[in-house]
């Protein structure tokens, strides 16, 4: 019985990875060699008996997410999971509770994007008890312990940042004057902020004229980039460039941009990441300079893990997906075939 009941999950699992790998995804992606193998398996589910993925979703802050969850529902749905799926409206201590019920309800792998990148230990740690396998996506946990997570699926935030930094250094190689920058960052300790501000600071750091003059979280939102660019355009006349750690916050930015008479884009260059459809708009139409992607289609990736995970096979600790970079040309042209 119990032979038969895994030779079930295994051919469940085969037919998801030749549905995935006809299917694609159209964002390329590629997997890191491995580092860890998964230190988590989940039991099989009872032979005929649907996976059961408990996802908790950060919120619905920005065009990125949205696609995100949109991307998560449509593979769960293709896959034929029962997803329970749930909004943390941005707050840690709701992905606990999402997380403790997930645990509760004895789902067979648990999924999440976490908010910040501390403080998860302890559930994590109730999670292995329960043996439900966790799966990272999007977002690094700074857990020391491996072994509470099978597998992080995901941007490498520090090299986005680094993207964004060398197309500045190489622009202003040449810089006789200081150049001012405001920077509006993510959501305070969450991966993608304290990453994108590290990398790019690591590429701009070469060239003394490059200057971050004012640093202030933006939390994602197009309201807060609104708010915070408002307030730096206020206090600093002198400002030459802008890096966003997201196209909503640029978005936002160039609303007060435009409304203090300035033209962004030309008075102001400026600097994002994402390239949702919102953000490469307004690339094309020359008011966002430089774009590093960032990709959001991860349920395809996630729903193999998942699968894989449940099958008993050894996964890879660390899935890393491949992005690109638009300068305003190149966003005029992908434009019309720019999914999300
Ligand atoms: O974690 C990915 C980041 O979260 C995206 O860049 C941002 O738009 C989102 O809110």
């Amino acid at each position: 019985m119990k032979v038969t009941k895994k030779m079930g999950v295994l051919v469940a699992a085969s037919c998801m990875m030749l549905f995935a790998a006809a299917c694609g995804n159209s964002a390329s992606t590629s997997t890191a060699p491995t580092t860890n193998a998964a230190a988590t398996t989940a039991p099989a589910p009872a032979a005929g008996k649907k996976i059961t993925l408990g996802f908790a979703q950060v919120g619905a802050e920005s065009g990125w997410r949205t696609a995100n969850t949109k991307s998560v529902q449509d593979s769960a749905k293709e896959a034929g999971f029962d997803l329970k799926f749930s909004d943390a409206q941005q707050k840690q201590e709701n992905q606990i509770k999402a997380i403790r019920t997930y645990i509760q309800q004895k789902v067979d792998v648990i999924a999440f994007s976490p908010v910040v990148e501390s403080g998860w230990d302890t559930v994590l740690k109730e999670a292995k008890d329960a043996k439900i396998p966790v799966i990272l996506t999007d977002r690094a946990v700074d857990s020391k312990d491996t072994s509470l997570y099978a597998t992080f699926i995901g941007s490498d935030f520090v090299e986005e940042g680094k993207k964004a930094g060398k197309w500045l250094a190489d622009k202003y190689k040449d810089a006789k004057e200081d150049v001012n920058i405001v920077e509006l960052q993510g959501t305070t300790g969450s991966a993608p902020a304290n990453d994108r501000k590290a990398g790019f600071a690591e590429e701009i750091k070469g060239n003394p004229h490059l200057k971050v003059i004012a640093s202030q979280t933006g939390d994602f939102t197009r309201a807060k980039g609104k708010e915070v660019m408002q307030a730096f355009l206020k206090a600093h006349k002198d400002i030459k460039v802008l890096y966003a750690h997201n196209d909503d916050m640029a978005l936002g930015a160039i609303q007060a941009i435009e409304a203090a008479g300035l033209k962004p884009g030309q008075d102001i260059t400026i600097i994002s990441v994402d390239a949702v459809k919102d953000g490469m708009t307004a690339a094309s139409e020359g008011k966002i300079n430089f774009i590093v992607e960032c990709n959001p289609l991860l349920g395809p990736q996630l729903m193999q893990a998942v699968n894989d995970v449940v099958a008993g096979k050894s996964i890879e600790k660390r899935i890393v997906t491949k992005e690109g970079v638009f300068t305003s040309e190149d966003a005029k042209k992908v434009l019309a075939d720019r999914q999300y």
